[in-house]
């Protein structure tokens, strides 16, 4: 183990003859033969080790020691005691010295405690980088995981998640590609007791067909070709935590039967294996397809629906809370530029006004990587309208003038029409909640949820 040490006495021949040895072992060496000279070398050699004599002249061994010690704290020292001067050794151990010899040299000896004081440093440092490493991690998990807004529709996830995370049951995620159907997921896991054990996540669509059974189970060795060991499958990795199904409207028949019977029995066998295998699997399933719909086209069971559907969460697309798009925004903005190391950007209101009426239909991750290709393509530190044009969608512009453009999927349109058949009523009935849910046949919440969900406004001629 390569390293450079510092050898200080004022003995000529100690001096040679640690060196010499410590040269062939492989260090780097630097000398010196005076307190005072020894302070200069650590200066500029900056050694690993150093060896120091405890009587010298003038500045003795363990004043250099304190000093040493006050400067350079990741030095490890080696004292070089005289015959039976205990007191100084004792005073060099409590001011922190590494170990001590004695004369005379054993020459041995030193190169050992020499190697096993590197070796320590070593330990040392990669711990202090692993915490470091760990820390780092643990913010920029925190971060990742944080749940921005504060529009009812966010409030009113909130509860449902902090409603949902103590329970046992099975919970099923709803929403589009984007609107954080996988953070909502993290977010009831972190806040269940199961929190301290592992959070599993399987991405059904991402997985070849052939390949997701054994994902999920695990294989004992030889089960296929390509098998050369076991392997432990996600509800194995996930026992005594929580297993994220996502995108579940993506598994075919085949394995929706597998999964089926692992949630009736919590026991699984792995592919080519023969024992029963028992979990404690908490299921969270995520889907952006209308299961519903796959149902009736039968691309998904029933039966394995009810099950995973025990509490249905559903996460709204962006545009129906589009009052949280400048705190996300702003949070996006901060968490780019912590990533890269840049300042954060501000953002002119007409710029973010501009955002908060564009539809998104990538919702918060189309939303987050528009901010991160602002944040490196604008050069200058205030975003304003005329920067962000060339980086929005091309339809954009079309909307920019006129809120009118044709829906894209049934349900915006559905949206869509709600949305204007309920601001139309709202204004016949001269802006009361009451008449027109009476005028609609609706309940009165029914409709306040309506109109909170699809960001209807109240009173817009004001
Ligand atoms: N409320 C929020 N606050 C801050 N960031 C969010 C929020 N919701 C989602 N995000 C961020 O948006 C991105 C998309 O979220 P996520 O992956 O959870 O969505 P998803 O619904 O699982 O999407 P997909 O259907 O495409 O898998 C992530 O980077 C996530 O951190
Ligand atoms: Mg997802």
């Amino acid at each position: 183990m390569p390293g450079t040490i510092c050898i200080v006495d004022d003995e000529i021949a100690n001096l040679n003859a640690l060196g010499a040895t410590l040269t062939d072992e492989g260090y780097e060496v630097c000398k010196a033969q005076s307190g005072m000279e020894a302070m200069k070398v650590i200066q500029t050699e900056s050694p690993d080790v150093v060896i120091l004599d405890i009587w010298m002249p003038q500045l003795d061994g363990l004043e250099v020691l304190e000093r040493v010690r006050r400067q350079f704290p990741h030095i490890l020292v080696i004292m070089i005691s005289g015959h039976g001067s205990v007191d100084s050794v004792l005073k060099a151990m409590k001011l922190g010295a590494y170990d001590y010899v004695e004369k005379p040299l054993d020459i041995e000896k030193i190169a050992i405690l020499v190697r096993n004081a590197l070796h320590q440093r070593k330990l040392e440092e990669e711990k202090r980088k692993l915490e470091e490493e760990n820390l780092n991690l643990r913010i920029k998990v925190e971060r990742h995981s944080q749940l921005v807004g504060s529009s009812p529709v966010m409030e009113k996830l909130r509860q449902q998640i902090a409603a949902a995370a103590p329970a046992h049951s099975r919970v099923l995620i709803s929403g589009e590609n984007g609107t954080g159907k996988e953070l909502v997921a993290r977010a009831i896991h972190l806040q269940s007791p199961r929190r301290e054990n592992p959070f599993v996540e399987i991405n059904c669509a991402a997985i070849p067909e052939t390949l997701i059974e054994s994902e999920l189970f695990g294989h004992e060795r030889g089960a296929f070709t390509g098998a050369v060991s076991r392997k432990r499958g996600k509800f194995d990795l996930a026992d005594g935590g929580t297993l994220f199904l996502d995108e579940i409207g993506d598994m075919s028949l085949a394995i929706q039967a597998k999964v089926l019977r692992v949630l009736e029995e919590q026991q699984f066998v792995r592919v080519g294996g023969g024992k029963l295998l028992k979990v404690n699997v908490r299921v969270i399933a995520a889907s952006n397809k209308d299961l519903r719909q796959e149902i009736e086209e039968k691309n998904f069971r029933e039966d394995l629906f009810y099950r995973l559907n025990v509490l249905p969460i559903e996460v709204p697309p962006l545009r129906a809370r589009r009052e949280d798009i400048p705190a996300l925004t702003r949070h996006f903005l901060k968490m780019h530029a912590e990533e890269q190391g840049m300042k954060p950007k501000e953002i002119t209101p007409g710029a973010l006004e501009m955002l908060a009426r564009h539809d998104w239909p990538g919702n918060i991750r189309e939303l987050r990587n528009q901010i991160e290709r602002i944040m490196i393509m604008v050069p200058h530190a205030l975003i304003d309208v005329d920067d962000m044009v060339p980086f929005m969608p091309k339809e954009f512009e079309a909307k920019r003038n006129s809120q009118v453009g044709r829906p894209d999927s049934l349900r915006d349109a559905r949206y869509a029409f709600e949305r204007e058949y309920i601001a139309t009523s709202l204004r016949e009935n001269g802006w009361n909640v009451s008449k027109t849910a009476e005028a609609l046949k609706v309940e009165r919440s029914h409709l306040h949820r309506k109109i909170k969900f699809l960001n209807v406004e109240l009173h817009p001629e004001h």
